[in-house]
């Protein structure tokens, strides 16, 4: 595969990022972008693939489809998966995996589809060469991915390996906290670029402040990542590779115009934050700070503000929205002169905020709706540095 040689990719999202993710795909320099369903096709070449994975903060996945088939049954299946000539992937010596994902089919059972991609895949290493290569799920040299959709199939070789919200500045385990991708999102969605303070008074573990910074300081994604499946498909090219990440690390800035604030309540959290963020090479540029959100007192007249509050659970509906009514009374007191955007799993009782919204944003935790909504706090007289007086804000 030469360099300049097209190849059509699907990049993975959340459903409801797919015009972010277009839109940095664009900015990119890909080709014949087009939205679909919780995924963005575009035209590209090898270049832009590793570029893809390193750079884009709202994509999952970038996958390079080898073949779309019609797929009604397992026979057919198998003889599509046989049909394509899998030495120019694979050696015997190899190993492999398959994600299957299968929706709304005849086949309906992933592991099923999974298992027959596998015995067409190692059945023609068998009768050509006599040996087969072996399935590794954990650690593969070559990762597919089989989606099956309405008796459809999309094989693909998965370029990412592990998803790419594994930025890596972030240990496993701990609670819950927000998706890397979605937390990126969610700040680009604001409208937040870097020029304005930002706060988040929620923080948790960080993740929004982290995302907002990598933003705001011109620091690719992917950069602290090890491993991207693409580094050992045959074809990998590690000067092309190496190049892109120096000029990558290179382009990242060491300060930022608009100062960035994380505050928590609880500090065991508020120290994993702190980690997270040295981890990400943004501890400079965040201010953290342990205190309720309703006692926080910042000498800033304007800005932005993005809060991820707790949903619900161990939390009753009724003291949840005696909570989600603080918000909005502190919001209304302290923060004139503010964008805020709450991002709920929970909009039932988000609606206690008792705040007019100026957006709402349907956006998918995993299988979870959620919305992100945005409350205007300018007042109008006030002439502001940056956003228009009354208007629409970000
Ligand atoms: C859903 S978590 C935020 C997760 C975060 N976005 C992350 O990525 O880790 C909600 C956070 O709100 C904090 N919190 C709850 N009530 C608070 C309050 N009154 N003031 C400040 N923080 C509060 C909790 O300690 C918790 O860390």
């Amino acid at each position: 595969v030469h360099d300049s040689k097209k190849i059509i990719l699907t990049a993975t999202t959340l459903y409801g990022l797919e015009e972010v993710l277009a839109e940095e795909l664009k900015a990119l320099g890909a080709a014949e972008v087009v939205p679909e369903n919780g995924a963005v096709k575009f035209t590209a070449n090898k270049e832009l693939l590793y570029r893809a994975n390193l750079q884009c903060r709202t994509a999952v996945r970038i996958l390079m489809p080898l073949k779309e088939f019609s797929c009604r049954h397992e026979q057919e299946l198998y003889r599509e998966v046989s049909a394509i000539d899998w030495s120019r992937y694979l050696n015997s010596n190899m190993t492999f995996a398959i994600d299957a994902i299968v929706r709304k089919s005849a086949i309906n059972n992933s592991m099923f589809a999974a298992q027959k991609c596998k015995d067409a895949i190692a059945d023609q290493f068998r009768s050509r060469t006599g040996k087969r290569p072996s399935v590794n799920a954990d650690r593969p040299d070559l990762r597919l991915n089989l989606f099956l959709a309405n008796n459809k199939a999309v094989l693909s070789l998965d370029s990412s390996g592990e998803t790419l919200q594994h930025r890596g500045y972030r240990l496993e385990g701990g609670k819950a906290p927000l998706n890397e991708v979605l937390a990126a999102g969610i700040v680009i969605l604001s409208g937040w670029a870097g020029k304005e303070p930002l706060i988040d008074p929620m923080c948790g573990s960080g993740t929004i402040v982290i995302e907002a910074a990598m933003l705001a300081a011109n620091i690719a994604p992917g950069l602290l990542r090890k491993k991207y499946a693409f580094q050992r498909w045959m074809d990998f090219d590690s000067k092309l590779f190496e190049s892109i990440r120096g000029e990558l690390t290179n382009a990242r800035k060491s300060a930022i115009r608009g100062p960035i604030f994380g505050s928590d309540k609880d500090g065991k959290v508020l120290t994993e934050a702190k980690e997270n963020a040295r981890r990400a090479g943004v501890e400079k540029l965040i201010s953290f700070e342990r205190s309720r959100f309703q006692d926080l007192k910042r000498n800033i007249k304007e800005g932005t503000i993005i809060m991820n509050p707790p949903y619900g659970e161990r939390i009753s509906e009724r003291d949840l929205k005696q909570f989600y009514s603080e918000i909005g009374d502190t919001l209304k007191m302290n923060y004139q002169g503010f964008a805020a955007w709450i991002f709920s799993g929970n909009p039932e009782t988000a609606k206690t905020v008792g705040l007019r919204t100026s957006k709402r944003i349907k956006l998918f935790n995993g299988p979870i709706e959620c919305r992100l909504l945005k409350y205007e706090l300018y007042t109008g007289s006030r002439k502001s540095k940056y956003h228009d007086a009354g208007g629409n804000g970000g």
